[in-house]
């Protein structure tokens, strides 16, 4: 599948990695396991951590909270680290202390509405305090040569989505930031779980595209309701580059296509994709990472296809009862591959 795509202005990818693809990140979704299947699908999408928060970094298990699949370490793939807080000095430190572990750029959260993050006052409710929102990444690019870039939604509650989001990127950008990952709707702090919150308020393509006309110096990341690969297409001439979430981790050869359309990367076959995540759980099992722990992200590999709920069961059933590497992963995809061949002859 070919796109007729403008050029996009190349001085627009000139600080950090290519991010015209990336995927979002997400709590409990995009975990090392889940970005080493990805990056078979799409090797040259920006792939994003679970938000970790600074007390966390600077508290916890680094290795376990930080570290990266080695084979993705060796192989230096882009990755973005996420960090929520609003402490300047704790999230100066906790960008600190992740400067051993291979990241790519590093990402402030300012678009999470959940009660948690309302209550340690950072995610969303920071667009409602521009100046310390500053204050945070310029204390964290303070400690780091890597871009340091802000996720953001178009503003908040009754906060007026033209001039507040205008004075909330002014500040940020007067801070040094110049990629703005933006969700293309409000929160609602009020009233809205988070999972609403990723539905509920409407999303405003529209205004999205306005912010990143009038700032061409700035690297504007749609995020947001992206979920076909031609409603996406549609969007990328408007922006320095689209952000995934659900619909890659649901249905990931999304990804593959858009890979295909935007870096010309010839879409790989779920069977060799699920062959190199069989060796990749051989590895990790021989670590004791339980086989679930990687396969439970895998679900949506055969979705649309001959042989997805088969997919879907038996990894998602079996996983826990097997204690042989990578097996199941081969044995699944094997039979999938097997019923896909029988119809086609
Ligand atoms: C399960 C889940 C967890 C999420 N966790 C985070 C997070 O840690 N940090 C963040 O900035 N956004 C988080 N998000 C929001 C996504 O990054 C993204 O902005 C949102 O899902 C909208 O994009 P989409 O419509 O493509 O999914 C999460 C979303 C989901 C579904």
């Amino acid at each position: 599948m070919r796109y007729n795509l403008p050029m996009i202005k190349s001085d627009r990818y000139i600080q950090g990695p290519d991010r015209r693809l990336s995927v979002a990140p997400m709590m409990d979704w995009t975990d090392r396991h889940c970005r080493h299947f990805h990056r078979h699908i799409a090797p040259d999408a920006l792939l994003f951590t679970e938000m970790v928060t600074a007390e966390a970094v600077i508290h916890g298990d680094r290795d376990r909270l930080l570290g990266q699949a080695p084979e993705d370490l060796a192989d230096g793939v882009p990755v973005a680290l996420q960090l929520g807080g609003s402490d300047p000095g704790k999230l100066a430190e906790a960008t600190r202390l992740a400067a051993d572990f291979g990241y790519a750029e590093i990402n402030l959260n300012v678009g999470c509405p959940s009660d948690r993050v309302q209550s340690g006052r950072f995610g969303a409710c920071l667009m409602a305090e521009p100046a310390l929102v500053a204050d945070c990444v310029a204390a964290m690019a303070g400690e780091t040569p890597l871009p340091v870039t802000v996720k953001c939604r178009i503003g908040i509650d009754d906060m007026d989505q033209e001039s507040g989001l205008d004075s909330f990127v002014d500040a940020v950008e007067d801070a040094g930031v110049s990629t703005l990952y933006l969700h293309a709707r409000k929160a609602w702090l009020q009233g809205l779980s988070p999972k609403e919150n990723r539905d509920i308020p409407p999303l405003n393509y529209d205004r999205a595209a306005r912010l990143a006309a009038a700032r061409p110096q700035m690297q504007v990341i749609l995020n947001g309701g992206l979920d076909t690969v031609d409603a996406t297409l549609s969007q990328l001439p408007h922006f320095a580059g689209v952000m995934l979430g659900r619909a890659a981790y649901r249905t990931p050869m999304i990804l593959a296509a858009l890979a295909e359309a935007v870096f010309g990367r010839e879409t790989p076959s779920r069977l060799d994709i699920a062959s190199a995540m069989a060796d990749y759980a051989d590895r990790r099992t021989a670590e004791d990472v339980p086989l679930h722990s990687i396969t439970r992200h895998m679900l949506g590999l055969y979705h649309g296809q001959r042989g997805a709920r088969l997919w879907r069961r038996q990894l998602g059933e079996e996983a826990r009862n097997r204690h042989d590497g990578g097996a199941l992963i081969r044995e699944v995809a094997g039979a999938c591959e097997e019923m896909a061949a029988k119809i086609a002859a």
